[in-house]
């Protein structure tokens, strides 16, 4: 399936645990000021530290707003029906070379809407997505002390391929293992 054709299935309306509507789209070039604020106030200090993109500075998410090329990145959200993002996704690609068929994703949640399934569901939305553009495997990093994250992935069959240890350095100086999670795209339905 080509990316336009994956594009035209959003917006989606997904209801979550609380019983709140949220809906699951694309990022678009109008959300940088939006995307800015989930991450300031909905994403804890220590955790936005522990996050590969320096997102306190309003000038990656412009740039992130600015090019957007879903064949590269799929950058999926979640908003609340008053337009407030609470969690973002992202499914990294490359288009040549023996990684073309693994995406690689990220994925955080507003820590006020934790624990409703929403973090869940946009990793399986972003499976959903990889399956369409014919990716094998899908790769998530996760530091050891991200347990929600490590819970989430599992329960969807990703598996612990590896663990790096002592690779990630935190703020505070701290060394954390990194844990490597792969999912094999066509081994069983999600
Ligand atoms: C990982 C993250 C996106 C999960 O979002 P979420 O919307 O809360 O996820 P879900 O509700 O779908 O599932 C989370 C699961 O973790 C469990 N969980 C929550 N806190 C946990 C903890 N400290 N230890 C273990 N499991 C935990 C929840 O109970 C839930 O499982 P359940 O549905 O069986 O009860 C969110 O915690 C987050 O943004 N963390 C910071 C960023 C991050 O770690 N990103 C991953 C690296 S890219």
């Amino acid at each position: 399936m080509i990316i336009e054709e994956i594009l035209k299935e959003y917006p989606k309306k997904i209801v979550i645990k609380n019983g709140e509507e949220v809906i699951l789209r694309p990022l678009q070039k109008y959300d940088a000021e939006r995307l800015f604020r989930f991450f300031k106030e909905g994403i804890e200090e220590e955790e936005l530290a522990l996050l590969k993109d320096n997102v306190k500075d309003p000038n990656t998410i412009s740039r992130w707003c600015r090019d957007i090329h879903y064949e590269r990145v799929f950058p999926l959200v979640a908003e609340k029906t008053s337009g407030e993002i609470i969690g973002d996704a992202t499914l990294h690609m490359r288009d040549f070379g023996w990684a073309k068929f693994i995406g690689k994703i990220r994925f955080a949640v507003s820590k006020k809407y934790r624990n409703l399934g929403v973090g869940s569901t946009m990793i399986r939305e972003l499976i959903e997505v990889a399956r369409k553009l014919n990716l094998d495997k899908l790769w998530a990093e996760v530091i050891s002390t991200q347990t929600a994250a490590q819970k989430a992935l599992e329960r969807l069959g990703f598996e612990k391929a590896g663990t790096i240890p002592k690779l990630a350095k935190d703020h505070q100086g701290n060394i954390h293992d990194v844990h490597i999670y792969i999912l094999d795209i066509w081994k069983q339905e999600y």
